[in-house]
């Protein structure tokens, strides 16, 4: 057979014609020392902060401190299976996560793996996790309200979309509790929920992960897990993966909230691969730059204003304080970044005051513009009544005879205190909160056995809800008390007081008696006015009297 070489030529030209010399450019070091979640890598001379590096086995790494000869490098993921010798590919991507509504639901790693079982995520988008924060000219004020469902946050420490509000106490004083509640709350309220738990025990996240699926709440919310025994770089990871996945929904004009539990242990994680890294340990031993590790994350929690599509992204970060000392480095550090701050005291917590927020020492310093009218005008009370209290109870402690309005301000406290007791799980209707606020802060719960009050807010909901369908639902659309719905709260209040009993049954049986039904006696909303305070200044011998007999008379029956 002839070889015909015009063929052959041909081929070879269209060969050529058809070849491109893409050469790939990726940098290529080699590991000089490897452990403890870290590299040192020789060689990468052209590697990005933040790159993504490729190690073998497809583990991934992350460049962490850019030196002259060497890059140091996070290992994200198991670092046991490399050693000295190995090659390292950079990427040319910084470190990003997988975003957008298909990890709604889902529990993830913080490079955006699932880790539920529940098969790979479907979603193309990805996101840097380190981005600059969203500028001054883009933002606008909070004006609308995150309801958490918690009486005692929603009318006194109120939080606005966009803001950033800080949980911090001590071990075990029902921090998550409060960001589980708030995330179960949000059913149909348009806010998609983030949690990352950074440091914490796989069981602790799998439980939070049953009860957000028990309520229904997994609908709105992903979770991000960095457990204690995942290497220290992917608890570092974490929160800035959780605010990348939240920043697509705000950048979409979505409002979305990020809760991180807890950062206390984010910056444990930073401390520890700092020092490994051997960056100069600051104060505590944390690196010079926790503060700005902590800021850069919480800055980007934003309400975008209309041009720039009106999205928000609200922060809750949690923060563990050793025996109450907020006054520690990273507590302080913290307290400087957000906007107020919830604060859980161990020894409420202890007395089942719960949820154990200490009224007096809790701000929220902007979601008071987000609060709706109605729950404004209850709750300016609420705060100074219990304030008053507090005050007049460490001293009252002590004392042996007191004078009506100090008495009366004593119970007014204790009622007050009692309705903002709540139980887990069992967020409550902004329309709700207001009506048994209202009723607390005008008196009508003075004359109320203190451990009946919680009985007593149920049943008058169902009352109300029985006797006069529209109240509830036009306080909630109204958004504010107007004299007509003030006038039908009264007389709900009134007749329901009737007609089971609250008050008059009940009859007090205990020392301080006089003070109740004296309280009672007054039925008009109790205003402790000065004139009223001096009144009864005068008339405090004739009280003082009239007390002994019956300090005598109680001794007697008892
Ligand atoms: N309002 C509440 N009513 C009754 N029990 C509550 C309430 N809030 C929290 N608890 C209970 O208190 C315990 C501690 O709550 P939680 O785990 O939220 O605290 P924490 O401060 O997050 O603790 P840790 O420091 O371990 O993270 C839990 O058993 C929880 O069920
Ligand atoms: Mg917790």
């Amino acid at each position: 057979m002839a070889i015909r070489s015009d063929e052959i030529t041909s081929i070879i030209r269209g060969e050529l014609k058809g070849f491109e010399a893409g050469a790939d450019v990726a940098g290529v070091g080699t590991i000089v020392e490897v452990g403890d979640g870290i590299a040192q890598i020789y060689g990468l001379s052209g590697a990005l902060a933040s790159e993504l590096l490729e190690f073998p086995n497809g583990i991934m790494g992350m460049a962490f401190n850019l030196e002259e000869e060497t890059v140091g490098a996070l290992i994200l993921g198991g670092y046991t299976s490399l050693k000295e010798g190995d090659q390292v590919k950079t990427t040319g991507r910084v470190v990003e996560v997988p975003v957008g509504d298909a990890l709604i639901g889902r529990v993830v790693n913080p490079l955006g793996q699932a880790i539920d079982g529940k098969g790979p995520i479907e979603t193309k988008k990805t996101r840097p996790v380190e981005r600059i924060a969203p500028g001054v000219i883009v933002r606008q004020p909070v004006d609308t309200p995150v309801q958490t469902g918690i009486k005692a946050i929603d009318s006194m420490i109120p939080i606005g979309r966009g803001q950033r509000e800080l949980i911090i106490g001590d071990r075990q004083t029902g921090k998550t509790a409060i960001a589980i509640d708030t995330i179960i709350n949000q059913k149909g309220q348009d806010l998609i929920c983030i949690y990352v738990a950074i440091g914490q025990k796989q069981s602790t996240v799998a439980q939070v992960v049953a009860q957000l699926e028990e309520r229904g709440a997994m609908d709105h919310t992903i979770v991000v897990s960095a457990a204690a025994s995942d290497p220290a770089p992917l608890q570092f990871l974490a929160p800035y993966a959780g605010v990348a996945m939240g920043e697509e929904f705000l950048d979409n004009g979505r409002d979305a909230l990020c809760v991180y539990d807890d950062l206390s242990k984010h910056a444990w994680a930073y401390r520890q691969v700092s020092l490994l890294m051997r960056r100069p340990p600051g104060r505590e031993a944390y690196p010079g730059d926790i503060f700005y590790a902590h800021s850069r994350l919480l800055e980007r929690a934003a309400r975008l204003n209309k041009e720039n599509g009106g999205g928000s992204l609200t922060a809750l970060p949690v923060i563990e304080t050793q025996a109450g000392d907020v006054s520690a480095y990273i507590p302080t550090n913290v307290i400087s970044i957000t906007d107020g701050q919830i604060f859980l005291q161990t020894d409420l917590f202890n007395q089942g005051q719960r949820p154990a927020v200490n009224a007096g020492i809790s701000v929220s310093r902007v979601g008071g513009n987000a609060q709706i009218k109605a729950m404004r005008q209850v709750s300016g009370r609420l705060r100074l009544d219990l304030a008053q209290y507090r005050e007049l109870a460490a001293f009252a402690q002590f004392a042996s005879d007191l004078d009506k309005a100090t008495r009366d301000q004593l119970t007014r406290g204790e009622k007050l205190t009692a309705t903002l007791r709540q139980p887990q799980f069992a967020p409550v209707p902004v329309e709700r909160q207001v009506a048994i606020l209202w009723a607390a802060t005008n008196g009508h719960l003075d004359d109320v056995e203190t451990a009946k009050v919680g009985d007593f807010e149920a049943e008058f909901m169902r009352f109300i809800e029985s006797t006069n369908e529209g109240l509830l639902p036009a306080i909630a659309k109204e958004k504010s008390l107007s004299d007509d719905l003030v006038d039908q709260l009264t007389k709900a209040v009134t007749d329901f007081k009737e007609q089971t009993g609250y008050g008059r049954a009940g009859a007090p049986t205990k020392p301080g008696s006089q003070a109740k039904s004296k309280g009672g006696n007054a039925k008009q909303p109790a205003d402790l006015g000065t004139a009223e305070a001096e009144a009864s200044a005068e008339t405090d011998a004739r009280a003082a009297e009239v007390k002994d007999e019956t300090e005598a008379s109680e001794a007697g029956e008892a």
